[in-house]
């Protein structure tokens, strides 16, 4: 390597022997972070225009910058760039290409900056968009369950609670406890978009800038909300990531448990839906096999989301202030969690208005399992019985039922009378499936008009976003 060679390098000028090898390519993280290309490019359009607003660029040189980075923007959507690991990062890679096209006034973009507030603010304008691109992917899913809710108000599924039947429920309300779960996963990835959305950029290395520079026009330029108010923490925080991480983990949490459900009710023993074929693959040596692959992929997708949780959590907790380059490791995990999560969004909100359910088997299944022997013990408090002794006198019927093979609805009056001679004709009524969802009739109860009028509700809200 020659002597010049070395301060190839933007901070080559202090070194006087190039960098190993090996050390080059285990400190760059251009291989990953040219994928902030387009938000590194634009961060340094809005730092440049104020550069000439306060006077520090001419007219002149504002404008050779700003046509210069836009002409690398396009020959990086053409592929055509020639990222060099020698160059590091994304940061200095265009920057160096700038100097390359517009010649020395390239080298005037940097003045007042640092990569350590520029990184920061690319990673908070990459991930404000992901987390609108998501916010629409979240509500498209949303959608689906909710005109599923609507489709299948009336269906009836059997509850469970440890997995063992409980009670009727409608396959609606089912529908409408996720979407409950994915709202409050929204509302979590708006209250996090609050936070990211502030702007770093002017905290310079970690104390400010001699120059008179303007943040509030460099905030507003970038459509941040404002900006930062400790140059030390703007160049050091995570939270933001660390929060998104949290919020992903979350959403992958209830789509793994969703999973969990759908890999189940496409099972023989449960058969409650259908998984269209294309959301299914087979088995290279049993034929008659279709695996619900999609959904355990979602479910073994959460693993790595929740890694990545902790992986930042991890990164953070012993870095002193301010920048430290630990935070370069910052990217990986989060790339992979927004990357992970919008496919899984994408699955699920393609599959959801697929299913197809099988209204007989799961009425069989609910009429199998005793799930209207609550029903009966209320039934029997409405006729004067303490509810204690009413669960008494319905186990001993349901100990019966199982003895004889008969569910409680199977069974005759007089079999009936034998538990309690309260038991009258009208104990017909309660013991349906249909009336056993009907009388759940309240707000949050599974009755079909009242899943009705939830997923109006929840339309409602989701068109108001
Ligand atoms: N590639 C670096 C990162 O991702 C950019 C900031 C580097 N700053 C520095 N002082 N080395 O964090």
């Amino acid at each position: 390597m020659s002597d010049q060679e070395h301060t190839i390098k933007p901070w080559g000028g202090r070194f006087t022997e190039a960098t190993d090898a090996f050390v080059e390519r285990f400190t760059a993280s251009i291989q990953f972070d040219q994928r902030l290309y387009h938000h590194d490019i634009n961060g340094s359009l809005a730092h440049a225009k104020m550069l000439n607003k306060i006077g520090v660029l001419t007219g002149d040189e504002y404008q050779q910058i700003s046509e210069g980075l836009e002409a690398i923007r396009s020959e990086v959507e053409k592929g055509d760039f020639p990222w060099s690991i020698t160059l590091e990062d994304v940061h200095m890679n265009i920057e160096a290409k700038l100097t390359e096209r517009i010649g020395i006034t390239g080298k005037k973009l940097h003045t007042g900056r640092s990569r350590n507030d520029q990184v920061a603010t690319d990673i908070r304008l990459y991930l404000r968009d992901e987390i609108d691109n998501i916010s629409k992917e979240l509500s498209r899913l949303q959608q689906g369950l909710i005109d599923l809710a609507e489709r299948e108000a009336e269906t009836i599924l059997p509850g469970f609670t440890h997995l063992q039947t409980a009670q009727p429920i409608t396959f609606g309300h089912h529908m409408l406890a996720w979407n409950e779960m994915l709202e409050r996963d929204y509302g979590r990835l708006q209250d996090c978009r609050k936070r990211v959305n502030i702007s770093p950029l002017g905290a310079a290395a970690l104390a400010g800038t001699t120059y008179p520079i303007d943040r509030a026009y460099t905030a507003e330029l970038l459509g941040f909300d404002a900006p930062s108010e400790n140059s030390l923490d703007s160049v050091s925080d995570r939270d933001f990531a660390i929060e998104f991480s949290a919020f992903a983990s979350l959403v992958m949490t209830h789509l793994s448990r969703f999973s969990e459900e759908l890999v189940l009710w496409t099972c023989a023993q449960f058969n409650f839906i259908e998984l269209p074929d294309r959301f299914c693959t087979g088995s290279s040596i049993m034929p008659q096999k279709k695996n619900p692959d999609v959904p355990e992929l979602v479910r073994g997708k959460t693993g790595r989301v929740n890694g990545h949780l902790i992986s930042l959590l991890t990164l953070m907790k012993g870095q002193p202030l301010a920048y430290n380059k630990d935070n370069q490791e910052d990217k990986e995990p989060l790339f992979d969690t927004i990357d992970t999560i919008k496919d899984c969004l994408k699955a699920y909100a393609d599959m959801i208005p697929a299913i197809e359910t099988k209204a007989d088997n799961m009425r069989e299944a609910a009429r199998r399992g005793f799930s209207t022997a609550t029903d009966l013990a209320d039934y029997l408090v409405r006729k004067g019985i303490a509810f204690r002794d009413a669960h008494e006198i319905v186990g001993k019927s349901v100990a019966y039922g199982i003895e004889t093979n008969k569910d409680l609805s199977d069974m005759s009056l007089a079999e009936l009378q034998e538990f309690s001679n309260e038991i009258e004709q009208d104990v017909f009524e309660v013991l349906t499936l249909e009336g056993s969802v009907a009388a759940r009739n309240h707000i949050g109860g599974t009755a079909p008009e009242q899943v009705k009028a939830a997923a109006q509700r929840a339309a409602k809200r989701l068109q108001s976003r």
